[in-house]
């Protein structure tokens, strides 16, 4: 799975409050030819949000981020995530997803916490909130000690289409993830034209980095 995710510079952190939004949003990101989303745990309708689209679109990466309790590891394994993420590095929900042979991205912002994650096994780490803690300069420099052990970072938090280059141009760096992508109010309006337009439009970005 992380060979997966590795080849997906771009992740739509996605906070939905209907699940009845969750097919036609995962429609509009295919159709601008993404095929992995992170549904964010923050809504009430999250669990069923990701159940639906893998259901109905099996093709697609399913993440689930913002696991922050037991319930919420547990939920991603019974609905059959692909991938979770968390804001931070939670060594409970790290062993369990680890248990359950599924990846887990957890969030880090300082070298003991990636120290951390390196001795849980971990190699693909969260930055977050990546604006926040310093941006690209803080990671490039917060990075490059554990870059020759192969550690690699996914920032999110502040990511927008005029900054994401920066950080995808970092070597460490090999996703990154933001909601601008798909916002909480484009998706409650259903504006699923402007949702598939501004991921052809990130993707497209991202490919400049890459040639
Ligand atoms: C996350 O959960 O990864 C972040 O909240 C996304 O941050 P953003 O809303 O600034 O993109």
């Amino acid at each position: 799975m992380l060979n997966e995710i590795l080849k997906r510079p771009v992740i739509p952190v996605i906070v939905i409050d209907d699940a009845n939004d969750a097919e036609p949003l995962a429609e509009a990101l295919l159709k601008g030819g993404m095929d992995v989303i992170e549904v964010t745990c923050r809504t009430a309708a999250a669990p069923e949000a990701l159940a639906r689209i893998k259901k109905a679109f099996p093709e697609m990466l399913l993440g689930a981020g913002t696991v922050v309790t037991s319930d919420q590891a547990k939920m991603c394994i019974d609905t059959g995530v692909s991938f979770g993420l968390a804001p931070g590095l939670n060594p409970d929900t790290v062993e369990f997803f680890q248990e359950n042979n599924t990846l887990f991205i957890p969030g880090v912002m300082t070298p003991s916490e990636i120290e951390a994650g390196l001795a849980m096994g971990l190699n693909m780490l969260k930055f977050f909130p990546a604006g926040a803690a310093g941006g690209v300069n803080m990671l490039k420099n917060l990075g490059a000690p554990y870059a020759p052990l192969g550690v690699r970072f996914c920032p999110t938090g502040g990511l927008n289409l005029d900054n994401m280059n920066d950080y995808l141009a970092l070597p460490v760096v090999s996703a990154i993830g933001g909601s601008w992508l798909a916002t909480k109010q484009q998706i409650a309006e259903k504006q699923w034209n402007v949702i598939t337009a501004q991921v052809k439009e990130a993707l497209a970005k991202a490919a400049e980095v890459s040639a």
